[in-house]
């Protein structure tokens, strides 16, 4: 059986991001599940703030149709989601929104998210994580776009303390439930396999 297709996301460009090492950590373990993995920077998928206006006078810009492209090439996602002001990053929902916005014509709404699996993870320097950031996100990829997400999700409170030098999870009862997740992830993901198209 073919290995399942699985895109990793940060929803962080800083230098230094504890998420975009989660999402590093995230893709190896994948990889280690003999997923196909393809992790991706927004910093690549350079997006105006979403305005309607825009939408329908230029259409969507080349890059939200890159992302979504990109997003239905794969059977399963893992976002790694910082926390700001209790939700996720304006980058991350911008390009969440423009790429909603993207409709073939005669395609279903939300084509890019109803059809695949999501698992999600946050990393945060605060002691309870991401976990808001968490919550917001699970309520926009389910609630807004119909995905389906994975109940469990990873968690990483104090993120700047949290990785070793080789960017692996201190914790061995975090690392092991961020394998566990992945692997479900891959699992899934190559059920959905069957049931995309
Ligand atoms: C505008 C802003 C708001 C933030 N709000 C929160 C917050 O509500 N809860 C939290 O745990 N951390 C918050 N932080 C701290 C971020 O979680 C922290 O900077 C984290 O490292 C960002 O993720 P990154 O390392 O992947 O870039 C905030 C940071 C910024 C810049």
């Amino acid at each position: 059986m073919a290995p399942p297709k699985i895109l990793v996301i940060a929803g962080s460009l800083r230098t230094g991001s504890h998420n975009a090492r989660l999402a590093a950590l995230a893709a190896k373990e994948l990889a280690l599940a003999e997923a196909d993995v393809t992790r991706i920077s927004l910093a690549d998928y350079p997006l105006p703030l979403f305005d309607a206006d825009l939408a329908v006078d230029a259409g969507p810009p080349r890059h939200a149709v890159a992302l979504k492209q990109m997003l239905l090439a794969h059977q399963g996602v893992f976002i790694a989601s910082p926390e700001y002001s209790a939700s996720v990053t304006p980058l991350l929902k911008n390009a969440i929104d423009w790429v909603s916005r993207v409709r073939e014509r005669g395609e279903p709404a939300y084509a890019a998210f109803t059809g695949r699996v999501f698992a999600i993870g946050s990393a945060s320097p605060a002691a309870a994580g991401g976990l808001r950031s968490l919550m917001a996100l699970r309520q926009i990829l389910e609630l807004g776009c119909g995905a389906l997400v994975i109940p469990d999700e990873i968690n990483v409170g104090h993120a700047d303390q949290a990785f070793d030098d080789m960017d692996n999870l201190k914790d061995e009862s975090l690392a092991a439930a961020l394998r566990a997740l992945v692997r479900r992830l891959a699992n899934m993901a190559r059920e959905t396999a069957h049931w995309i198209a």
